[in-house]
């Protein structure tokens, strides 16, 4: 057993098909790239996230080759939430890809980053109207509606501003995908998402394509995260184009755009491999052409918004431990200097990660543990059963695949400071993100 999971470990490292090269093992020293985990960790300090630049540019490569290019007038949006910074917003930019963001606060760091407003789209499901005025004052290239009176905050907001903005309607398909109620966004009783019922969707239609200043652009829906299956894709995009063709044969107009989200799975523990971008979208798009062809229909501008599955496996939290507490009889509980204030996600659903001992890499491993935090919270977690080597004080522990939603998700309870960011990129590393230092809450608290 024992030596089957070291084996996994080892592939983790050596085998992960679009991860090869990004981590090795040498002189039984952790590197990511071509920098060891230890000198990042010197360097830096920690908890420190850690990120490959070669990895995330791998994925929007692979975006482009599997989607942008194999179906030429194909839009894919980097969803901003998973790890947003300017420096980002200026890579996801240069490979190509769109944007979309959820707040005000994501657009001001998209913007801050010379990410195109034009090439951004709004989303959330409770927009205030400072930032609908924000949005359009910026000249977003879709705000995305997904409030039942957001048509009419927006037009308001619009004629007063002097502008025509394009809209894409969430809808919600009815569809359920996805491990985890929270992150399972498609069925009926979602806080996302317009409900499909004739008597609220047509109306709201209806007032888009009367209005001056919005143009209706298409629908969109998103159906979850950390999937692997096509199936639920699939089911949902067939109710999208039976609404897409009841309102061509309703109103007379065909809604130019198609949106089917993200939610594309990666590799977090054994049993999760990610899939390539192809396994999705081809199915996606053959059902898309046959629908379109069998009823007469032109076919709308298929966009696709890929966030975990981007930047996820290309992230790494580099802990230190301190405390190693073995139970008698039970548990190991192996704590770091970090813990929920920057993963939350093991408290939040449940996550589970693997992890080795960077100083340690090459080591057989040999002990199960609890990997928790410093923070004063039972549920204080980031993996309940990690398999590691013999744990010490001032070991260096590497958390792999937190590049998605851990440095978003961060906190600041107990007072714990937010981690640094840094970016790997051969040999070569980089501050994104400075550390927090006590001293930062002065400057908001008082
Ligand atoms: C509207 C929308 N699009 C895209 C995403 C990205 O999902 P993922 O990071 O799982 O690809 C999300 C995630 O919550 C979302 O809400």
């Amino acid at each position: 057993m024992q030596l089957l999971c070291y084996t996994v470990c080892m592939a983790f490292f050596t085998d992960n098909k679009n991860d090869k090269n990004i981590f090795s093992v040498r002189d039984g020293v952790l590197y990511i790239e071509g920098v060891s985990a230890l000198s990042l960790a010197e360097e830096y300090g920690t908890p420190l996230y850690v990120y490959s630049k070669r990895s995330i540019k791998d994925r929007c490569r692979e975006i482009k080759e599997d989607f942008l290019d194999r179906y030429p007038g194909t839009e894919a949006s980097y969803a901003a939430k998973a790890f947003l910074t300017p420096a980002i917003a200026e890579l996801i930019d240069g490979e190509g890809l769109m944007l979309d963001v959820v707040s005000g606060g994501e657009l001001f760091v998209a913007l801050a980053g010379g990410f195109p407003a034009s090439k951004i789209k709004f989303h959330g499901n409770n927009k205030t109207r400072e930032e609908l005025e924000y949005a359009l004052r910026s000249g977003v290239g879709r705000i995305v509606i997904d409030a039942l009176d957001e048509i009419d905050l927006l037009e308001e907001a619009a004629k007063r501003l002097g502008k025509v903005q394009k809209v894409l309607f969430r809808i919600t398909p009815e569809v359920k995908a996805g491990a985890h109620d929270h992150i399972t966004t498609g069925q009926r009783n979602s806080k996302f998402g317009i409900p499909m019922d004739g008597h609220i969707i047509f109306p709201l239609i209806e007032k888009s394509l009367k209005s001056e200043n919005i143009i209706l652009s298409g629908l969109h829906f998103h159906l979850g995260s950390q999937l692997f299956e096509d199936a639920p894709f699939l089911e949902a995009l067939g109710k999208a184009l039976d609404l897409v063709l009841a309102v061509r044969d309703r109103y007379g107009y065909t809604m130019p755009e198609l949106n089917v989200g993200g939610g594309y799975g990666v590799h977090y523990v054994d049993g999760e491999e990610r899939k390539p971008y192809s396994y999705f979208v081809d199915p996606i798009m053959k059902k898309v052409d046959e629908y379109c062809a069998s009823n007469d229909m032109a076919a709308p501008v298929v966009g696709i918004e890929p966030g975990r599955s981007v930047v996820g496996e290309a992230g790494v939290t580099l802990y230190r431990i301190g405390s190693v507490k073995k139970i008698p009889e039970g548990k190991t509980f192996v704590s770091v200097d970090g813990g929920i204030s920057d993963n939350i996600r093991h408290a939040l659903y449940d996550a589970e990660y693997e992890a080795v001992i960077a100083n340690k890499a090459g080591d057989l491993p040999s002990v199960r543990a609890v990997v928790c935090g410093k923070l004063c919270e039972e549920g204080d977690r980031i993996i309940s059963d990690a398999l590691i080597a013999e744990p010490e004080r001032a070991d260096v522990l590497c958390v792999f695949t937190t590049g998605a939603y851990c440095y978003s998700m961060a906190s600041n309870y107990n007072k714990m400071t937010k981690p640094a960011v840094v970016l790997v990129d051969g040999e070569a590393s980089e501050v994104l993100v400075k550390r927090q230092e006590y001293k930062d809450y002065l400057s908001t608290e008082r």
